[in-house]
């Protein structure tokens, strides 16, 4: 079984409003992206890591990062697209011509932990599509336009859906060139191969596995790190 992992960092951080990437951001002496990297080099499961980072990026990610802190299971650090999904395509291109099972993983959620990967790599075993969620804890509204409320779905039928996915290598490829094929544009991989009629199997994860995209987000890291 070869097990690859997919990590996209190609994103602007907007939501951010920092000059400098989020994924590159300060926490405790080191970037986010290190924290994510590591999380991942130390899980003996996982046999290599592809890094999908923006042009510019490349470089530094490559010195400052990867060999600064001897990565050895990152293979490649490819450039990503304009959207995240063609961010992921690029990185399915790149793996392992052995690959069975892929991760797809944000570069902005440092705080995956290896019971939640080796929970979710066990399930990946028995079903072609898994995805890492925890129970909503808001009651959530689906609105109109204007901010009139539609409807009000039943919380405990919610499920956040966070990374990584885990999948039949042959499948999220397939999925993914059939949405590049109808020119649909989806905001995580599940829902990709969710329309092509296959059951996505969800395995619960952890509240700390945010993805860091607004500032606060940053005071909240640093509190979990102080906790490990
Ligand atoms: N990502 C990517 N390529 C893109 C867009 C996003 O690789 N074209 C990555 C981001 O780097 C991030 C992950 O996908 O690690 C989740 O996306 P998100 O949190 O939306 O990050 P950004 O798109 O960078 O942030 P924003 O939407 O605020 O601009
Ligand atoms: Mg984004």
């Amino acid at each position: 079984m070869f097990i690859s992992v997919i990590i996209v960092a190609a994103g602007k951080g907007k939501r951010m409003g920092t000059k400098l990437n989020k994924v590159f951001l300060n926490l405790n002496g080191k970037p986010v992206l290190y924290y994510t990297i590591k999380a991942f080099e130390n899980v003996d499961e996982i046999d290599e890591i592809v890094l999908v980072v923006s042009e510019p990026d490349l470089e530094f990610c490559k010195s400052e990062i990867v060999n600064k802190y001897n990565f050895k299971k990152v293979k490649h650090i490819v450039v990503g697209g304009s959207e995240r999904q063609e961010s992921v395509f690029m990185g399915l291109k790149s793996v392992d011509n052995r690959c069975n099972i892929v991760l797809i993983h944000d570069g902005a959620r440092p705080f995956i932990d290896r019971v939640t990967l080796q929970k979710g790599i066990e399930e990946a075993k028995s079903y072609c599509a898994v995805g890492i969620a925890v129970p909503v804890k808001d009651t959530i509204k689906v609105v109109d336009n204007d901010n009139f409320v539609i409807d009000t779905p039943d919380r405990n039928r919610l499920m956040a859906i966070q990374t990584p996915q885990i999948f039949d290598y042959k499948l999220i490829y397939k999925a993914h060139l059939k949405a590049i094929e109808d020119g649909f544009l989806g905001t995580d991989d599940t829902v990709l191969v969710e329309r092509l009629g296959y059951k996505v199997k969800l395995v619960e994860g952890s509240y700390r596995n945010i993805k860091i995209t607004t500032p606060e987000d940053l005071i909240i890291s640093e509190a979990f790190l102080k906790t490990i």
